[in-house]
């Protein structure tokens, strides 16, 4: 068993404030990476990773992307020691609606133990625990027990295309024994969580067309087809009410659930009313058949994201607009592909447009799921240092959330990756109010520093 040097323990005890502010200066950069307006912001953010493994001495690069820039940091080399792989992300979701916000989103504010802001979880300070990890063991032991490999990105929030091409054509540079992921949940305060599955995701936009332009509704109403009427119609035709999605062949290729992994479902702690509270709805629903877990976590799901066309001031105007769109997207599951979801979605919808209507299908971008076997030297050796870092246990969950890196992980280096996650599912990622425990940042920073020594005694 690979214990934590005393030193590199009391380092990290030692540091908490020095590690706050680090989390905080990166928190106030607004990397924001679907939005072009915040594309040098996005740069200085990777500057900023970069300048972290600069201070510990590692091989860093700066790869430039027709995106963002990923950084690539390399620890000094450990002869015969294995390799792990920490990918995190430094761009954040955009933070809007802006005047939800307690505190500005890109000012961190700490409140009862937790610091607000965008990115505060999702990923910045989930991230962190593995640089700061690190730094405390070259800080106290001069060296590392084991090789690490950062692979950070600015594109995670948009999909991760450049990484993905990046990761093509540089597998042998990235060689590795494992992946180290925190980008992630805990299952609930106090119960750490070791996640072995994640949604994929297929994201698209829908535009369609009608009259050459907006129209009268008394004098055209009824004669010719609105557009926004088709969307509606179009939208809701995707899924029935037992929450089936209608796409022929969508359920095709679904692993379906066994007997043991719904008991495992089950026997976690699981409060329908407090997952209830937190949403603020009166009553779930999803697919028939399927309990709340199951539904956000391991069955697809379809939602639309967004939603336009005609009049959306003050009062009422009589119009039929010329055009209507949204976007909409899909959860996946282990074994759907993306691509052949994109295909049986066109010709569903191509089926469906009403007379008059012209549609365009965006593909916007798409990632399979996937399962990580639980069955593993490295799953047991991270549950050692969650003991360590935590005090407990971990349960072992899967999430409904997407990670699209993922699954190239796996298909291209051929490595598993652990999703060992430290935020709670009232962080409000991708939400106003985001948030990160800080107590929870520390056990993150102490539980990685003792993953590096127990991953180093795997043969
Ligand atoms: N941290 C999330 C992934 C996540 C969310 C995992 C919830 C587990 C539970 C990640 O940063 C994220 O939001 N990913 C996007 C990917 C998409 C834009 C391709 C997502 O899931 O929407
Ligand atoms: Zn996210």
């Amino acid at each position: 068993m690979g214990k934590t040097p005393p030193e590199v323990d009391t380092y990290i005890k030692d540091h908490r404030s020095e590690f706050e502010e680090d989390l905080f200066e990166l928190l106030r950069i607004p990397s924001i990476s679907v939005d072009s307006q915040y594309k040098e912001e996005t740069a200085r953010a990777a500057d900023w990773v970069a300048t972290q493994f600069d201070r510990l001495n590692f091989h860093t690069e700066r790869i430039e992307t027709s995106g963002h820039p990923i950084i690539f940091s390399q620890s000094p080399m450990v002869e015969g020691a294995p390799t792990a792989l920490v990918y995190g992300h430094y761009d954040v979701q955009p933070p809007d609606p802006l005047d939800e916000w307690i505190s500005p989103p890109f000012e961190p504010n700490v409140r009862e133990g937790n610091v607000y802001a965008r990115g505060a979880t999702d990923d910045k300070g989930q991230m962190l625990t593995h640089f700061k990890s690190a730094e405390a063991w070259m800080k106290t032991k001069g060296s590392l027990p084991l090789n690490l490999i950062y692979l950070i990105e600015g594109e995670e929030e948009v999909g991760s295309e450049n990484l993905e091409h990046f990761i093509e054509k540089f597998q042998d540079k990235l060689a590795c024994d494992c992946v180290v992921i925190s980008d992630t949940s805990q299952f609930a305060p106090g119960q750490p969580a070791i996640t072995y599955g994640l949604r994929g995701i297929a994201y698209y936009e829908l535009r369609l067309s009608g009259p050459s332009q907006d129209l009268h509704s008394g004098t055209f109403g009824g004669a010719v087809t609105n557009p926004a009427n088709a969307l509606a119609t179009m939208l809701a035709r995707l899924i029935d009410e037992e929450g089936k999605i209608q796409i022929p062949g969508f359920y095709d290729d679904v692993v379906p659930l066994t007997t043991r992994e719904r008991e495992g479902f089950q026997s976690l702690s699981f409060s329908e009313q407090r997952f209830q509270d937190l949403v603020g709805v009166k009553n779930t629903s999803g697919e028939s058949g399927f309990s709340t877990l199951e539904r956000r976590s391991a069955r697809p799901s379809y939602d639309v994201n967004g939603i336009w066309g005609g009049y959306q001031g003050e009062g009422a105007k009589t119009v039929l607009p010329a055009k209507a769109g949204a976007k909409f997207s899909f959860r996946l599951v282990p074994n759907q592909d993306p691509q052949t979801i994109s295909q049986q979605l066109q010709d569903f919808l191509q089926e469906h447009l009403p007379p008059g209507i012209t549609m365009q299908l965006v593909d916007l971008h798409g990632a399979p799921g996937v399962v990580v076997p639980l069955e593993s030297p490295y799953i047991e050796a991270s549950a050692r240092a969650i003991e360590h870092g935590f005090g407990t246990s971990p349960v072992y969950i899967r999430e409904g959330g997407s990670i699209p890196i993922v699954s190239t992980f796996a298909s291209r280096l051929g490595v598993d990756s652990l999703l060992l996650g430290w935020g709670q599912n009232d962080d409000n990622t991708h939400s106003p109010n985001e948030k990160f425990n800080l107590a929870d940042y520390h056990r993150g920073i102490r539980t990685s520093a003792c993953l590096w020594s127990e991953l180093a005694t795997i043969q």
